[in-house]
């Protein structure tokens, strides 16, 4: 099983950005406690701040990569392409979408995601943590 965990704006600065809502691990922590929770499944990494390179990445998927696992960060209330992109693949790629914070919690423009009707379901509140549990429900769907 082979999935593409995606990572958007900013999300390079983890560990260091606003600590007090995103925690202290940066994304190779995360990296790394993914692949100990689940040994057996190839994890492609990656993180860009281009809306536009994201989409390609998304679009490249179909035959390559089992599921999306995404961050789209702030583009997640603004980007109807990356939505696009990934209902563009959906059939045969599902998504998981995962937010350190708890949106909901944070401003009114943060409680909106456009992307959000593209995946299968929405992690959210429960930092790098949320991250292993969007790998769990997304193998999970991905076996049935
Ligand atoms: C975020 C929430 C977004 O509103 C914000 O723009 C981010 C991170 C999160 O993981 O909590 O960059 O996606």
């Amino acid at each position: 099983m082979k999935i593409l965990v995606l990572n958007g704006p900013n999300l390079n600065l983890l560990g260091t950005r606003e600590p007090e809502i995103y925690g202290h691990e940066t994304l190779a922590d995360i990296e790394d406690a993914m692949r100990a929770d689940h040994p057996q499944v190839e994890l492609e990494f990656r993180q860009s701040n281009s809306e536009a390179e994201l989409i390609t990445w998304i679009g490249d998927t179909r035959g390559t990569y089992d599921g999306i696992i995404i961050n789209p960060a702030a583009l997640t209330h603004t980007s109807l392409g990356l939505c696009d992109a990934l209902k563009a693949v959906a059939d045969a790629v599902p998504a998981i979408e995962v937010h350190l914070s708890n949106t909901h919690k944070r401003e009114e423009i943060r409680h909106k995601s456009i992307t959000a009707s593209a995946c299968v379901g929405q992690i959210m509140g429960f930092q790098g943590f949320g991250y292993i549990l969007a790998l769990r429900a997304l193998v999970n769907q991905i076996n049935g």
